[in-house]
């Protein structure tokens, strides 16, 4: 879940490389460090804290007239899983002797072999991360050929792993190699680099290579060689990075994540044009044989797997077919009952989540057949499934997600009317009539965000509550398992979503005067069963938030408060509920001057278990 970076070029490395990790800072960022090839050999800095401890501290180098320089460098910015956020166990590691210097993302699994081994020998570590065997085992190895070195040390590594390399006899030459965990490497005119993620290069270029696993890539100034492990040298071809900067910039906004969710509408266009009209994910659509499963399995982490619970309901209730919902996590140890009769559909983001990629393969060795739902292009899990499609949201920055989430929404919608018309469930004109509704939806959401100036003053009032729960029944709950999770990633207040009907269960015993309870509504036929939950809460003491287009509550009372949502079918209430829930969590967490984008002990993209 770190980010790395690399560059050999003809500029300075260093503004280069702070630039590309504040790109990849939404990967994690409890430390950060970058080494340059300066005139004595690595020069490096490593700290712990935020990016910008790391970039004053650079500063004052300057001040103090000993500034970093080099025309190659590596970078890292770094979440923690060996050894705690300090300045020691932070990137760049270096072997003893200072030869080999090294950034990581991932895990290396036999690490506590590999240092027993090499400490055995005399080597003392310094650190107390699974990486620095990785600096340590290949200054133990090399013996004048750099990337041999590389491979070597890849083939005795288990694990995961992107790494880029620098050795102090080669002070024009960068080697990167990858296992499990993302690495593209970026051709510019200036230079090359290695990156984990494009944003860290699209300032300098759109032109990158997708490293696949176990492959080397060999940059210099002016070219990039790939090898295999065997050294077999590799032809690999640059593609073009249609986005542009724009994306990874906040443009404005305080929050990368309100820029997101104001650019959803977009996003939605985007999205649906490409999989009803012509475009590559109809293409796709139009070549899964839907009658040939009898059931779905929908797996995913964190947010996805909440659009997974919403579609589990969209699929029943369109495609009348079984649909089941598992957390990857769970799904990859269950030993799920899953044959060639099973469409498994994996829903990602970042297309590099480690659980739902070991649930995709896991799905694999059972012969049920893979649809992957991604947003990066040229992720493992867009690689690896049997079937891809791409949401268009673009470039995510913002730790929590949203346009992503919405563009994952209604895929899975798509995909059910497909499927539900191909299963003979629905009548083409009542396929046509859910799609035009489909394409009304960027529009309503636009006006949910017109409206954005009272969620934003409600929300000013909610900082204080200790809990806040969310409850709604049917899709209505599905939607309020996300609404709740944004609420506590980003604002760190206590919440829990349940189905209204489950209350009485447990739940209602914690609620109590300054307990705020989440209504969402958009059910006319259970209407009144969400409003007699609302009662019972009210009753001892809550406060009601009321979402949903249900008719309108009198607010006289000071009890309830009431954000209308324009009218569309139930099944599709979800991609409106979510923008009011976003915005409500986004303004609490604002209101409390929190750091919105990158909330504490998260990251975007958990590469590791
Ligand atoms: C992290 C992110 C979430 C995301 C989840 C799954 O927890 O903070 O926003 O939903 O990972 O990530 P994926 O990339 O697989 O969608």
């Amino acid at each position: 879940m770190c980010g790395i970076i690399g560059y050999v070029g003809d500029k300075d490395a260093v503004p280069v490389i702070i630039d590309g990790l504040k790109k990849l800072e939404y990967r994690g960022y409890d430390s950060a460090g970058i080494a340059v090839y300066g005139k004595n050999g690595f020069d490096i800095v490593k700290q712990k804290g935020r990016l910008v401890v790391l970039e004053e501290r650079l500063s004052s180098l300057m001040r103090e007239n000993k500034p970093l320089s080099g025309h190659l460098g590596i970078g890292h910015t770094r979440w923690a899983t060996h050894g705690e956020p300090s300045d020691i166990n932070s990137h760049p590691h270096t072997g003893s002797k200072n030869r080999i210097a090294v950034v990581h993302n991932g895990i290396i699994e036999n690490y506590k072999q590999i240092k027993e081994r090499l400490e055995n020998r005399g080597v003392t570590f310094v650190s107390q991360t699974d990486s620095e065997v990785i600096a340590q085992l290949a200054e133990h190895y090399y013996s004048g050929d750099i990337i041999d070195t590389v491979i070597k040390v890849s083939n005795a590594l288990e694990g995961s792993y992107a790494l880029g390399v620098m050795c102090i006899d080669e002070p024009d030459l960068l080697v990167a190699i990858k296992k499990d965990n993302p690495l593209i490497i970026g051709k510019s005119n200036h230079g090359n680099f290695i990156a984990s993620d494009v944003p860290a290069v699209l300032k300098h270029t759109n032109q990158v290579y997708y490293l696949n696993d176990r492959e080397v890539a060999v940059l210099h100034e002016k070219d990039i060689q790939f090898f295999n492990t065997d050294r077999e040298p590799l032809q690999k071809k640059a593609e073009t990075i249609t986005w542009s900067m724009d994306s990874a910039e906040k443009d404005g906004y305080p929050h990368f994540m309100l820029k997101e969710i104001m650019e959803q509408p977009k996003v939605l266009r985007d999205t649906i044009q490409s999989a009803v009209t012509d475009g590559e994910n109809r293409k796709v659509l139009d070549n899964i044989d839907i009658i040939r499963f009898d059931k779905i399995m929908i797996t995913a982490c964190g947010s996805a797997y909440n659009a997974g619970v919403v579609a589990k309901y969209v699929f029943e209730k369109l495609c009348r077919i079984s649909v089941e919902v598992e957390l990857a996590s769970e799904f990859r140890y269950k030993d799920a009952v899953i044959n060639e009769k099973t469409l498994v559909i994996l829903v990602s983001q970042s297309g590099e989540t480690a659980d739902t990629i070991a649930a995709m393969r896991e799905a694999k060795s059972k012969s049920a057949p893979t649809l992957a739902i991604v947003n990066v292009v040229g992720s493992a899990i867009a690689k690896e499934a049997d079937y891809c499609i791409f949401t268009a949201a673009g470039p995510e920055i913002a730790v929590a997600t949203t346009k992503a989430f919405s563009a994952q929404l209604i895929l899975l919608y798509i995909l059910a009317i497909r499927f539900a018309r191909r299963l003979g469930k629905i009548q083409p004109e009542e396929e046509q009539k859910q799609i035009e509704e489909i394409k009304s939806l960027p529009d309503k959401v636009s006006e949910i965000l017109d409206r954005i100036g009272s969620i934003q003053m409600y929300a000013s009032t909610c900082i204080g509550y200790k809990s806040i729960f969310f409850i709604g029944r049917n899709i209505d709950y599905a939607i309020a398992l996300e609404g709740s999770l944004k609420l506590k990633e980003i604002s760190y207040i206590h919440s829990e979503a349940y189905a209204g009907g489950e209350l009485k269960h447990g739940t209602i015993s914690l609620v109590e005067e300054n307990t705020l309870v989440v209504a969402l509504s958009n059910y006319y036929y259970l209407y009144n069963k969400i409003m007699s939950n609302a009662e019972q809460v009210i009753s001892r003491g809550a406060k009601v938030l009321l979402i949903g287009n249900c008719p309108k509550v009198d607010q006289e009372s000071g009890k309830f408060y009431h954000i209308v949502l324009p009218q569309v079918s139930e099944i599709f209430s979800p991609s409106l509920s979510v923008i009011a829930l976003q915005l409500f969590s986004y303004y609490v967490a604002a209101n409390k001057g929190l750091d919105i984008d990158k909330p504490r002990n998260l990251a975007k993209s958990v590469t590791v278990e």
